[in-house]
């Protein structure tokens, strides 16, 4: 029944759901995502609403019956040997599901009895998980007088109490107030850093995503239609850096645009704005811009401002604009993360 060690910690075979759908076209939520996530890191779900996060993190959970394919926690299938799977995992679902009357610890000693914990050993798995999640002095004021972002945490806890090596967070920043959020961003860190455990984190947020994963997928429409590290996925999409450079439109020339995609390396395009085109953009007054896209923006910099200073044209102000996820997501659907 114990996790083997050597399977990865996830692993999705095809793995679908398709909604019935009264009168209409059946709703494809999942569509054969295939995916691994290696013990110890931190893996994102990214993508907009009703991309179909949850439901996938549904199915990997044992919540809900993929209508095809399957998930292996630790190697144990999710559909055939559930008991074995789900002892591996904690879960903290998107809507906070706790005991509005009762207190903190009594949540958590209630949802540890569920899990089998009992007598002492039950009181220091609370203490621990009430000292991790920073509750230990509300633990006897009861949830309906908590926060949002506090109520969070105690999910969080309880996701926690049967010390799993997998723990699913379904969008637990959402509708929560920067420094809670902050809490729980480090929380996660603190999960895999100092416990080892492996996270699987479902955001439609692209800075949670860059600040949290090892690894990230970008699901769209039921599709996984990307999956690597932050830099892999800005190299798929052919990612470059852009150097901003604010210039004095006094000491320019249009032949600098090619002497710069000639004479610096890395260089693949320059644009100019003219002043009254930067100004639409953000620049100011007398002042053109310039972007210059380029591989690697930082080692790239100190060669095109000597160009331009040769050339007499004065740079005010620069900016190094990497490329971000998202930019894939844009490259990849045409549409922003945000719509
Ligand atoms: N029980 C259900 N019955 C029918 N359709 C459903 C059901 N649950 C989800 N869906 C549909 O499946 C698709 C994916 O939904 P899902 O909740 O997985 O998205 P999500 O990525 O978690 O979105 P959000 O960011 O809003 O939480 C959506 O089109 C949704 O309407
Ligand atoms: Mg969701």
């Amino acid at each position: 029944m114990a996790d083997n060690g050597a399977a990865p910690m996830i692993l999705t075979e095809h793995l679908t759901k398709t909604y019935p759908n009264r009168g209409g076209k059946p709703i494809e939520a999942v569509k054969n995502v295939n995916l691994t996530v290696e013990r110890g890191e931190i893996f994102s779900l990214l993508g907009p609403n009703g991309a179909g996060k949850t439901t996938t993190i549904s199915m990997i959970s044992g919540l809900i019956k993929p209508t095809a394919g399957d998930a292996f926690i630790g190697g144990h299938s999710i559909t055939r040997e559930p008991m074995a799977a789900k002892q591996l995992m904690g879960f903290v679902p998107q809507e906070v599901a706790l005991y509005p009357q009762l207190s903190a610890r009594q949540n958590l000693v209630f949802f540890g009895k569920l899990y089998g914990h009992y007598g002492a050993e039950l009181q220091r798995r609370v203490d621990e998980v009430l000292a991790f999640i920073d509750l230990t002095d509300r633990q006897k004021d009861r949830i309906e007088t908590f926060s949002g972002g506090m109520k969070r945490r105690v999910n969080i806890g309880v996701g926690l109490l049967h010390k799993p090596d997998l723990i699913y967070m379904d969008e637990p920043t959402v509708g929560i107030d920067p420094q809670n959020r902050r809490r729980i961003l480090d929380t996660v860190k603190q999960l895999r850093d100092e416990q080892g455990m492996t996270v699987l984190y479902t955001t439609h947020m692209m800075e949670e995503a860059q600040e949290l994963s090892d690894r990230v997928a970008i699901i769209d429409h039921g599709e996984i239609i990307a999956l690597g590290t932050q830099g892999e996925l800005t190299q798929q999409v052919g990612g470059q850096d852009q150097l901003e450079l604010t210039i004095d439109g006094a000491g320019w020339s249009e032949e600098l645009i090619s002497t710069l995609e000639q004479q610096v390396k890395g260089v693949s395009r320059v644009q100019y704005l003219p002043p009254d085109e930067a100004a639409l953009d953000g620049g100011i007054g007398l002042t053109g811009k310039l972007n210059v896209f380029v591989g690697q923006g930082r080692r790239a910099l100190p060669d095109v401002i000597e160009l331009l200073n040769r050339a007499g044209v004065d740079v005010q102000s620069v900016k190094v604009q990497e490329p971000d996820l998202e930019a894939v997501f844009l490259a990849l659907t045409g549409r922003a993360l945000r719509d």
